[in-house]
C-alpha cells in the first residue's frame, strides 16, 4: 500500500483543529452594542399585543416600553428604534404632528428614565399616520414630495423636542434630510442627530412590519419612491445626496438581500452605516424555527454576522432583546 498521506504544502483545516483556536483567529466580531433594538409603540397603558406576522415581538404601550427597554439595557442593548401605530389616520396625517402622541410620549419617557444610556431612535414617516397608507400626502393618485418634504420635517421637531436622539426618515421623498436639518436646526435642535433610511428599496420583505405599524398602502405600492431592487448605482447616489444634505449615519435596508450594497456603501461613506434586518428577514427565521428546519441561535448570528461583515457599523434587528436575554452574545 502506498502512503496515502498527500504531501501538501497548504492544509488551512490545520486553523480550525479546535474550538480554542477558531475563536482566537475568528474576524467576525458581533456585540450587542452593534445592535439596535426595534418596537412598536401604540398609545394608552398596559397594553401588550403580540404581532402574529413577527412571533415573539408585540406593540407595547409607552408604560411597557419601559419595563422592557429596562431589561434590555440592564443586559446590554443600549438603543432602540420606535414606530409608532396611532389610533386614528387621515389624509392630513395629523397623528403625525402631536406632541401628545404615542411616540413622543414614548421618548419623553425613556429618556426620563434611561438619559444618555440609551440611544432613542425614531422612524420618521407618514405612512403610519395617513389613511392611505402611503410615506407622504397624495395628490391626484402622485404621491407628491415637497409639501410630504415639509411635513416630515414638522414631524422630526416634534420627535426631537421629545429628546429623540436620531431622527430616521424612512419614506424616500427628495431632499427631506436637507429640510429636515435645517428645521432642527432653526428650533434649536443642532445637537439631535439624522440616521438617513439612504438606500430603502422598494422590498418584498416588509409584509411583517406592515401588518404590525398597520401601514399597508390602500392603493399602488411604494415604486415611485422607494428604489427598484435591481439598481447599485441609485443606493450609490442616494447616499452621496443625504451625505450632502447632511445625513449623520447612512442606512441599507433590507439588509439581508442587500449585502453587495452594505459592502459598497461602506466604502464610500465618511460615516456609520446602518444595516436594517427588516421584518420578512426576522420572520423568515421564525418560520424555518418553528417547522424545525433551523437552529434559532446559529441561524440569527450568522445572518447578523454577515451583516457585520459585509461592512455595517449598526444592525436595526428585531432579534436584540432575544439575543441579550439568551446571552448569545455573551
Ligand atoms: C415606514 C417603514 C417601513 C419599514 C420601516 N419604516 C415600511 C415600509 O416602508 O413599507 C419596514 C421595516 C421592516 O420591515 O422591518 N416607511
Amino acid at each position: 500500500m502506498p502512503d496515502p498521506s498527500l504531501s501538501l504544502t497548504h492544509r488551512p483545516r490545520r486553523l480550525r483543529r479546535n474550538a480554542n483556536l477558531r475563536e482566537m483567529i475568528a474576524e467576525g466580531d458581533l456585540p450587542l452594542r452593534r445592535l439596535v433594538q426595534g418596537h412598536f409603540v401604540v398609545p394608552g397603558k398596559d397594553r401588550v399585543e403580540p404581532i402574529a406576522s413577527l412571533p415573539g415581538i408585540a406593540r407595547l404601550s409607552a408604560d411597557r416600553l419601559l419595563m422592557k427597554v429596562d431589561r434590555d439595557l440592564n443586559l446590554g442593548v443600549r438603543a432602540v428604534m420606535l414606530f409608532g401605530v396611532p389610533e386614528a389616520k387621515d389624509a392630513k396625517a395629523s397623528g403625525a404632528f402631536d406632541a401628545q402622541g404615542e411616540v413622543p410620549q414614548a421618548v419623553q419617557l425613556l429618556k426620563q428614565n434611561f438619559g444618555d444610556d440609551l440611544c432613542v431612535m425614531t422612524d420618521v414617516c407618514l405612512c403610519p399616520y395617513t389613511d392611505h397608507g402611503h410615506c407622504g400626502f397624495v395628490e391626484g393618485g402622485q404621491v407628491v414630495n415637497d409639501q410630504s418634504v415639509f411635513a416630515l420635517a414638522e414631524m422630526a421637531g416634534v420627535l426631537a423636542q421629545a429628546g429623540a436622539d436620531f431622527i430616521c426618515p424612512s419614506d424616500m421623498m427628495d431632499g427631506r434630510i436637507g429640510a429636515i436639518r435645517s428645521h432642527l436646526d432653526g428650533q434649536g435642535f443642532e445637537n439631535t442627530g439624522i440616521l438617513a433610511y439612504s438606500a430603502k428599496y422598494a422590498s418584498s420583505f416588509y409584509g411583517p412590519f406592515r401588518e404590525a405599524a398597520g401601514s399597508s398602502p390602500g392603493f399602488g405600492d411604494r415604486r415611485s419612491y422607494q428604489m427598484d431592487t435591481r439598481n447599485t448605482r441609485e443606493a450609490l447616489r442616494e447616499v452621496q445626496l443625504d451625505l450632502e444634505e447632511g445625513a449623520d449615519m447612512v442606512m441599507v435596508k433590507p439588509a439581508l438581500a442587500y449585502l453587495d450594497i452594505v459592502r459598497l456603501v461602506s466604502e464610500i461613506a465618511d460615516v456609520p452605516v446602518v444595516a436594517y434586518n427588516v421584518s420578512g428577514e426576522y420572520a423568515m427565521v421564525q418560520l424555518a424555527v418553528k417547522e424545525g428546519l433551523a437552529d434559532e441561535r446559529t441561524m440569527v448570528l450568522e445572518i447578523l454576522g454577515s451583516m457585520r461583515r459585509a461592512g455595517s457599523d449598526l444592525i436595526v434587528t428585531y432579534h436584540a432583546s432575544r439575543i441579550a436575554r439568551e446571552g448569545w452574545l455573551s
